[in-house]
């Protein structure tokens, strides 16, 4: 973890009026708290035992700090980015509007789909309908890691966690749910496949989401070069994860990127593109690194997590039955 601290802050949404521009951000405020499952009673997370069972519990109130910073999994949140992160890109987006700033929107590794939600909802409360929200995910989850190709990941296997592995109808659900299904587009397969196709975009905003060295560099070395001058590059694990870390340090050093590295929150940075040729379109270096191999993960059980009642009650039969068993073996 960095050791930027997180943020005491009492969340809460702006007090709406009649005057259009404090109805836009209370609306947008509003958002925020219902992308981060922050608007009822309680809200649970996804937490996980001593064996490394996951299970579903309640935050309690001295944990809320986890949500408001987006660092615990939200069990029913539509985004596990925190506040301060979603203020920003929010900042963002309301930026590239103002300084006419060419592009659409894009995030790399979407999961439930909460910050494409809010780039949506932005260009919605502005008025913007020329510009395209895309979404890039496999929608199945990380995939099986690769140490041959890409030993920078070997300290990293995210693709065990079924929970991350959201369906595309599921995501599509949420747009929906949000008021945002209209003017988003689909990009669903692993990186390796996809970003190759979208290289040719161009782009206002980039934020990239994908956790890992390998889905950070690829992300990064197709979408950048589309990234327009005065758009922002943003990257939301660069302070929680090594890896990811290692691919921006790499790739901005690879082509001489010099634009100020400025931090969100305790993981998040963003720079702003300041030059128009940093790399050019189509000279990014081809990020594949090996002949391509079926990196799909079989997921049996969806991506329903159990409440901790459930796991208690799973470890106690788990524990009756090696008791049958053993008792079993000694009658033989
Ligand atoms: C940390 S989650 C993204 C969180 C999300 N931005 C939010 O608002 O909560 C990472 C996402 O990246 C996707 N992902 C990671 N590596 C990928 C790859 N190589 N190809 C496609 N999707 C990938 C996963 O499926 C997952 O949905």
């Amino acid at each position: 973890m960095s050791d930027i601290p997180i943020v005491d802050r009492v969340p809460g949404a702006l007090q709406a009026s009649s005057d259009p521009e404090a109805l836009r951000l209370a609306y947008l405020s509003l958002l925020k708290m219902g992308l981060t499952d922050l608007l009822g009673v309680r809200t649970q997370t996804i937490h996980w035992n001593e064996n490394g069972n996951l299970f579903l519990r309640h935050l309690k109130d001295e944990e809320m700090r986890f949500r408001v910073n987006g660092i615990d999994w939200p069990a029913h949140g539509m985004t596990m980015v925190g506040l301060e992160r979603l203020d920003d890109l929010q900042g963002c987006v309301e930026e590239v509007v103002r300084n006419g700033v060419e592009g659409d929107l894009i995030e790399a590794g979407t999961w439930r789909g909460g910050a494409s939600i809010l780039m949506r909802a932005t260009l919605n409360s502005l008025g913007v309908t020329d510009r395209t929200v895309w979404l890039a995910d496999s929608f199945s989850g990380f995939p099986m890691p690769d140490r041959e190709a890409y030993p920078e990941d070997s300290g990293i296997d995210f693709s065990d966690r079924d929970f991350i592995a959201v369906p595309i109808e599921e995501v599509k659900g949420n747009l929906d749910k949000y008021g945002c299904g209209e003017g988003v587009e689909f990009v669903p397969g692993f990186f390796e496949d996809t970003m190759a196709g979208m290289a040719a975009g161009t782009w206002a905003i980039v934020r990239l989401d994908g956790d890992s060295y390998e889905s950070t560099m690829l992300t990064l070395s197709k979408l950048y070069p589309g990234l327009s001058r005065g758009g922002y590059l943003i990257v939301d694990d660069y302070g929680a994860l090594p890896e990811c870390r290692r691919a921006v340090t790499e790739y901005r050093e690879a082509h001489d990127i010099t634009a100020p590295m400025e931090t969100i929150d305790w993981t998040g940075v963003k720079w702003r593109k300041e030059t128009d040729s940093e790399p050019e379109k189509g000279q990014a270096p081809v990020p594949s690194r090996r002949e391509k191999t079926d990196r799909r993960v079989v997921r049996q059980g969806g991506h329903r997590i159990p409440t901790m009642r459930e796991r208690l009650l799973q470890d106690e039969i788990d524990q009756l039955k090696t008791k049958l068993e053993q008792a079993e073996a000694n009658a033989k």
